[in-house]
């Protein structure tokens, strides 16, 4: 073969190959598209947050009791979860609840916060609906923390300051201690100052478990709601944060969801959930000795 058949032949080839090239990457220009064009139309069609007058209800917490009148939720109409709820909480009692995994536990704090509202049903903090009191009392009358940590593309001063931006930068380092997160911070290049990005994957669960514990500390609200708070921080950490939660919840409620029951067993008041439903409620000592799931689920984590 001659030098010039072999390049005109690789000429032809490219040419011949070309537009098969271009009817594949517009093909997936067009599959991307489609995508892009269902994700739109998916935001178009939310339905937005009812609006709020000027003139509603602000929620004035003093006591922290909390009331739940037989509450009707459920996320998806045609699979009813939790039906026909009563509680009650006396004020300043440390409440935990507990439940296998999709029992309805993060859905009782979704309503508690109003990032839902319930469909049938009233909650009453010191005797004043949520739901007719605006959002944003009602969410700042909580301190959480919540299951899945939501950090901000912003200094970690920033980050804990959230809830109180105008927080002096010893009030940031005073809630950072309690929460631990003070020695590890420190030891960063440019410790408070550091921007965390928004994914946060320079820190791990458990340390960004405890920035947002942190930003629970700084607020200290009336009533404070621990979702798996402290589920990613060895158990001698979580043991500690648990005195300074302790201290700083004297005398006011709280809500703590755990996994592990040893966190929890000193409660005034343990909720046992299953199914979306209130199983059981009572102390520790009830629960063991009247037996059931506390006691299934109790039993399964300290005996061998
Ligand atoms: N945003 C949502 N949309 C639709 N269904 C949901 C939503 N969140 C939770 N669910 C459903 O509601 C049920 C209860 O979920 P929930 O998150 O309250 O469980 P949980 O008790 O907190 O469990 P875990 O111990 O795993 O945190 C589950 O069956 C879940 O599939
Ligand atoms: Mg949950």
């Amino acid at each position: 073969m001659s030098v010039g058949l072999i390049a005109s032949f690789l000429a032809y080839a490219l040419q011949f190959a070309k537009p098969i090239n271009d009817i594949t990457n517009v093909l997936t220009q067009l599959q991307t598209a489609l995508v892009s064009f269902e994700r739109v139309f998916a935001i178009m069609d939310y339905e937005p947050e009812a609006a709020e007058g000027e003139d509603i209800h602000r929620l004035n917490v003093s006591r922290g009791e909390i009331e739940f009148k037989n509450v009707e939720f459920s996320y998806d109409k045609s699979l009813p979860l939790i039906k026909g709820l009563n509680l009650h909480i006396p004020a300043g009692s440390k409440v935990a609840v507990v439940g296998p995994t999709g029992a309805g536990k993060t859905t009782l704090v979704n309503l508690l916060m109003r990032f839902y509202d319930a469909q049938s049903g009233t909650i009453t903090l010191d005797s004043q609906n949520i739901f007719q009191s605006s959002r944003e009392s009602v969410r700042k009358s909580f301190g959480m923390v919540l299951q899945d940590t939501f950090l901000f593309n912003d200094t970690i001063r920033a980050n804990i300051a959230y809830g109180k931006p105008e927080a002096t930068d010893e009030e940031v380092e005073n809630a950072a201690r309690e929460a631990y997160a003070h020695s590890f911070i420190r030891k960063l290049p440019s410790g408070y100052d550091t921007v965390i990005s928004a994914d946060a994957q320079e820190f791990s669960a458990g340390q960004k478990q405890l920035i947002t514990i942190a930003r629970a500390m700084l607020v200290n609200a009336p009533v404070l709601i621990l979702d798996e708070a402290t589920s990613s921080v060895d158990t001698l950490t979580e043991l500690r944060i648990q005195k300074a939660f302790n201290k700083m919840m004297k005398g006011k409620t709280s809500f703590v969801i755990a996994h592990r029951l040893s966190t929890i067993v000193d409660s005034d008041l343990i909720i046992v959930m299953d199914k979306g439903n209130v199983v059981q409620t009572g102390t520790h000592e009830q629960l063991l000795r009247s037996g059931g799931l506390y006691s299934e689920i109790y039993n399964s984590q300290f005996t061998r």
